[in-house]
């Protein structure tokens, strides 16, 4: 009998929303259920994403244009979807990602110009997934804002962009939720880590069923 799928689940935010803590946090609760969870990230997740990822996360905030961002970010997504995601949901094991291809809808496709249809059209020739479930983690950007540049990780590119830029990530992540109601659910990431935390294995829990 051909093994049952895994579970494919994102999470997704405006930076500095608690992502890359819950996703640890969710792909732990799953062991402790007795899945085999795989906790990765974008951009990155497989070793030439990870390079892909360099060029993109660190530099001048102009350094790319919106159009050759969203090659760049899709390039790299190819390569953790054939390296990392497919190999892992075929074996049977679950996949926590800390971002995936919203991420491109919002951050290219609605925030400098309107590119939204670039990105859907390249997304359904190169990719053409999407996960079982999207969290989005929803929070007040100033806050986020500082709790990110806090961190001083160098990997600052995107958060340099400023508050008007994160209001208006925001707003397109909500749109996009509202958009997919059937994979996305609103998580309010402004509470403390544990709370944010039990609302995640709430929405995964039932999602198992
Ligand atoms: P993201 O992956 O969305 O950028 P992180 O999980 O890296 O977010 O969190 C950003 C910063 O905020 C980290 O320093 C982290 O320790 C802290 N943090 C995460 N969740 C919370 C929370 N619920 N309340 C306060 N601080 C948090
Ligand atoms: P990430 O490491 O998740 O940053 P953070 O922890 O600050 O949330 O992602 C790096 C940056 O790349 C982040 O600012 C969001 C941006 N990004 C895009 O613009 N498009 C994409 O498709 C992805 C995956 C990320």
């Amino acid at each position: 009998m051909p093994q049952a799928k895994g579970l494919f689940i994102s999470l997704e935010g405006i930076d500095g929303s608690g992502k890359s803590t819950q996703a640890r946090r969710l792909a732990d609760w799953l062991r402790a259920r007795g899945r085999d969870a795989v906790l990765t990230r974008e951009p990155g997740g497989a070793p030439g994403a990870e390079e892909i990822r360099r060029l993109l996360v660190e530099g001048d905030p102009d350094r790319w244009s919106p159009e050759t961002e969203i090659l760049l970010f899709t390039a790299a997504r190819r390569d953790h979807l054939e390296r990392t995601i497919r190999p892992a949901l075929e074996a049977g094991r679950d996949v926590v990602t800390d971002r995936f291809a919203d991420s491109t809808r919002v951050y290219q496709g609605a925030t400098r110009g309107d590119l939204r249809s670039l990105v859907d059209r390249i997304h359904a020739e190169a990719i053409g997934v999407e996960p079982d479930l999207t969290l989005v983690l929803d929070m007040d950007p100033e806050v986020a804002l500082q709790r990110g540049l806090a961190r001083q990780s160098g990997e600052d590119r995107f958060e340099e962009f400023g508050l008007p830029f994160q209001q208006k990530l925001r707003a397109g992540f909500l749109a996009l939720a509202g958009y997919y109601p059937d994979r996305c659910v609103v998580i309010d990431a402004s509470r403390s880590p544990d709370e944010i935390a039990e609302a995640v294995s709430g929405a995964v829990a039932h999602r198992l069923g």
